[in-house]
């Protein structure tokens, strides 16, 4: 069988970010199928889920799941995979609304649902609502609500359309406590790794020439849905920090306007208060 050190040595060869632990992960995901002691077949298994990894197919498509704050989501092929760094908009958002019983929240462009989902697993009280275009998309974030809604958490609206459609969630104009979106942001000429370029939907990815044709609709709706002092939080790609804010800004109905960096000290998303 094919050594935990040979499947590192095979994926940082063929260029995996982060070998070692992928290599592990897949390990344990053959493991957790096997429920007892590894048989041929589950070794032969682990060299081919390496193989495929090395062809630079996503860790999460393999192992079918992916780690979103609290919750675990499926996700696969026809679906964007939630990052890491997600998770710091939605955390944002769930501190500046904790102390809301019963807030009303968007999530617009909700690829797999992990922002919505988030949501409603720690803020209880919220009334959720997610938008989403693809229909593959919605297939996995279906699956997902209907998972987190067997594990009791408080049901979220999923509406297939283009959330910057201003006869979409109309009825919600003027009411919204928050509006998150990570919507795709990636400039269409810009380079991206194999496991995005060959495995993420495009529509999660690009957004026009600067990336921000998206935005700028989103941003526009968000107005619109958020009451006076709603929240708005926006992913963006780390070379954007300047660029968002001034999108937002630009729209003239949003104060405190503010960049957030990642962990890594990145800038990573702008927030912004409905004046
Ligand atoms: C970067 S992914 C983010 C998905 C999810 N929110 C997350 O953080 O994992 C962007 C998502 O926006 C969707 N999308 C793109 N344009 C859209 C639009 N106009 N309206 C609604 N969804 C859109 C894509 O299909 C994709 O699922």
């Amino acid at each position: 069988m094919t050594s935990v050190r040979e499947a590192t040595e095979r994926l940082a060869a063929a260029g995996v970010a982060s070998p070692r632990y992928d290599a592990e992960a897949l390990l344990a995901h053959v493991r957790g199928a096997a429920r007892g002691a590894l048989t041929d077949e589950h070794a032969s298994r682990y060299t081919e889920l390496v193989e495929l990894r090395a062809a630079r197919v996503p860790l999460q498509h393999l192992t079918g799941t992916t780690g979103f704050r609290y919750l675990e989501l499926a996700v696969g092929p026809g679906v964007f995979v939630p990052r890491p760094e997600t998770e710091l908009l939605a955390g944002w958002a769930i501190d500046g609304l904790r102390a809301h019983p019963a807030p009303l929240v968007a999530d617009l462009c909700a690829g797999s649902g992990a922002i919505a989902l988030s949501l409603a697993h720690e803020l209880p009280g919220a009334t959720v609502y997610a938008v989403e275009i693809d229909p593959h998309a919605v297939a996995w974030a279906q699956r997902n609500a209907a998972a987190r809604r067997a594990a009791g958490d408080r049901p979220i609206t999923l509406i297939q359309a283009d959330a910057a459609d201003p006869a979409v969630l109309a009825d919600l104009d003027g009411t919204v406590d928050a509006v998150l979106t990570n919507p795709p942001y990636v400039p269409d000429q810009a380079v991206v790794a194999p496991e995005v370029a060959q495995h993420d939907p495009p529509v999660a990815i690009f957004g026009g020439p600067d990336g921000l044709v998206v935005v700028r609709r989103l941003i526009a709706r968000a107005a619109n849905l958020l009451r006076p002092g709603g929240l708005l939080g926006v992913e963006h790609a780390d070379l954007q920090g300047d660029l968002l804010p001034e999108a937002v800004a630009a729209d003239g109905r949003f104060a405190a306007i503010e960049d957030h960096r990642d962990l890594n000290g990145r800038p990573r998303f702008t927030t912004a208060v409905r004046a």
